[in-house]
C-alpha cells in the first residue's frame, strides 16, 4: 500500500490572509475593533455573558487565578492529564497544585476523588476537557458550591462543545479556551476567557491591560488574531461536524474489536474531537504502545502516543513540578508556612496516580481527524490499525 499523506491542520484560507492584510492596512495592529468584535462573536457563540480576549490560554489561566485572588498557601485541585499551562498557572500565583487521579470514562478526576482531597486550604478546582471530550461539569460546579470553592474550566480543546446544552467553559466561575495554531479555532496564538460574573469580568479586564491601580499585566490579544478569529469562527460548526463524522466512522468500525476500547463521549455530550482518542489493549499484543504507534505512523497514519513530542507528560511527573534547580522565589509546596499534604510528600514524582499512568503509558493513542480528513482516509486508517494489530497478536 502506498504511504498515505495525512493532511495537516490548519490550512489558512485566502479570506484568512485578506483579514490579516486589512489589519495591516488599517495601521492599528494592537487590540482594537476586531478584537472587540471577536469577543462579541465569541460571547454569542458560547452564550457566555462576558468574553475577554487574551494573548494565549496560558495568560488566560494565569489571569483567571489572579482575578480570583488565588495566592500563597492556597491549594488548587486539578488534573494531572493536561498541558503544563493548566497547572503552571497555579505556581505562577504561588499556590500548591493537588493532582487527582482520573476516571477512565472522562479521563478527568471524578467527584468522589476530588471531594477526598478538599481541605481547609482548598480554594479552587481547575479541570480540563481532555481533547474535546466532555466532563461532568455541572456536578463539579455543585461540588464547588458546596465547599465554597471557585471552579475554573480549561476548555482549551473544546471549542463548540456543548454538555447538557451549555458550552464548555460556561459552567464554572471562569472558562479559558486556547486559540493556538493547532487548536480547532486557530489564530496562531490567542486565548479567550469566559465568565458570567460582572465583577470577575471587570477584574479580568483590569488585570489584562497594565491596570494602573494594582499590579497587572499586558496580556492583550493582537488585532491580527482578532481579525483571524472573526473570520475563522464562521467555519467552526461546519468543521466540528466533519470531525464528528470521521469519529463516527472510527467508532462504528473499531467498536467490536477486542483489542481496542473506545472512549465514548459521556451522555448529554458530543465530543468535538480536538483529537480522536482510543485505548489499545497492549497486554494482548507483542509490542508496546510506542512501538504500535511507530508501526502505524510508518504507513502515514499519525496515530500517536500522548507524549509523542515530550511536552505532554503527566503533570505530576513533569519537570516544572520536579525541578532540578529551585526557582529564585522557591517552591510553594516546600514553603515553611505551608503545612498541607504536599509539604510531607515533597516531590510530586512520588505521587502515584495508577489509573491515568496506566492509560498514558500502556493504552491511550490520539489521531487527528480535522478537515480535510475524510471518510476515505479514515477507512484507510482503520485498515492499517487492524493490520498492525493482526501483525502483533500472539
Ligand atoms: C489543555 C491546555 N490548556 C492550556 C494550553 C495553553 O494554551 P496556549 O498555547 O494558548 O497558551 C494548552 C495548549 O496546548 C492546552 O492543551
Amino acid at each position: 500500500m502506498k504511504k498515505i499523506n495525512w493532511p495537516i491542520w490548519p490550512k489558512y484560507s485566502l479570506s484568512d490572509q485578506k483579514s490579516v492584510q486589512k489589519v495591516v492596512s488599517s495601521n492599528r495592529l494592537f487590540a482594537g475593533k476586531k478584537v472587540l468584535n471577536f469577543e462579541n462573536k465569541f460571547r454569542n457563540f458560547t452564550k457566555s455573558k462576558y468574553a475577554i480576549a487574551v494573548g494565549n490560554a496560558t495568560q488566560g489561566l494565569h489571569l483567571a487565578l489572579a482575578a480570583l485572588n488565588i495566592g500563597k498557601g492556597d491549594e488548587i485541585i486539578t488534573t494531572p492529564f493536561s498541558f503544563i499551562s493548566s497547572a503552571s498557572c497555579i505556581l505562577m500565583q504561588n499556590a500548591v497544585p493537588i493532582f487527582v487521579d482520573c476516571a477512565t470514562d472522562t479521563l478527568s478526576p471524578n467527584i468522589d476523588a476530588i471531594e477526598d482531597k478538599i481541605t481547609k486550604r482548598t480554594k479552587a478546582i481547575i479541570l480540563v476537557y481532555p481533547f474535546g471530550y466532555a466532563i461532568r461539569a455541572d456536578r463539579i460546579k455543585n461540588l464547588s458550591k458546596k465547599y465554597n470553592l471557585y471552579f475554573v474550566e480549561d476548555a482549551s480543546h473544546a471549542h463548540g462543545m456543548f454538555y447538557k446544552k451549555k458550552h464548555a467553559g460556561t459552567f464554572g466561575d471562569i472558562g479559558v479556551l486556547s486559540l493556538h495554531q493547532r487548536k480547532s479555532l486557530s489564530v496562531g496564538d490567542g486565548g479567550m476567557i469566559l465568565t458570567n460574573n460582572k465583577l470577575i469580568a471587570q477584574k479580568l479586564r483590569k488585570l489584562r491591560s497594565f491596570g494602573h491601580e494594582e499590579l497587572s499585566y499586558n496580556y492583550r490579544m493582537t488585532e491580527f488574531a482578532g481579525a483571524l478569529g472573526l473570520n475563522r469562527i464562521k467555519n467552526l460548526n461546519k468543521e466540528n461536524k466533519i470531525r464528528q463524522k470521521n469519529a463516527k466512522i472510527l467508532d462504528e468500525n473499531l467498536k467490536e474489536h477486542s483489542f481496542i476500547k473506545l472512549i465514548r463521549p459521556i451522555s448529554f455530550s458530543i465530543s468535538v474531537y480536538h483529537k480522536y482518542l482510543l485505548r489499545l489493549n497492549t497486554k494482548l499484543l507483542k509490542c508496546s504502545l510506542k512501538q504500535f504507534s511507530e508501526q502505524v505512523q510508518k504507513k502515514g497514519i499519525p496515530l500517536k502516543i500522548i507524549n509523542e513530542n515530550r511536552n505532554w507528560d503527566l503533570l505530576h511527573r513533569h519537570s516544572i513540578f520536579n525541578p532540578k534547580v529551585t526557582p529564585a522565589r522557591g517552591l510553594p509546596w516546600l514553603d515553611k508556612e505551608y503545612k498541607g499534604f504536599m509539604r510531607k510528600i515533597k516531590s510530586y514524582k512520588k505521587i502515584k496516580l495508577p489509573v491515568i499512568e496506566n492509560l498514558i503509558d500502556n493504552e491511550l493513542l490520539e489521531l487527528p481527524i480535522d478537515p480535510p480528513v475524510n471518510p476515505k482516509l479514515v477507512n484507510r486508517a482503520i485498515k492499517v490499525i487492524n493490520e498492525t494489530i493482526n501483525k502483533n497478536c500472539y
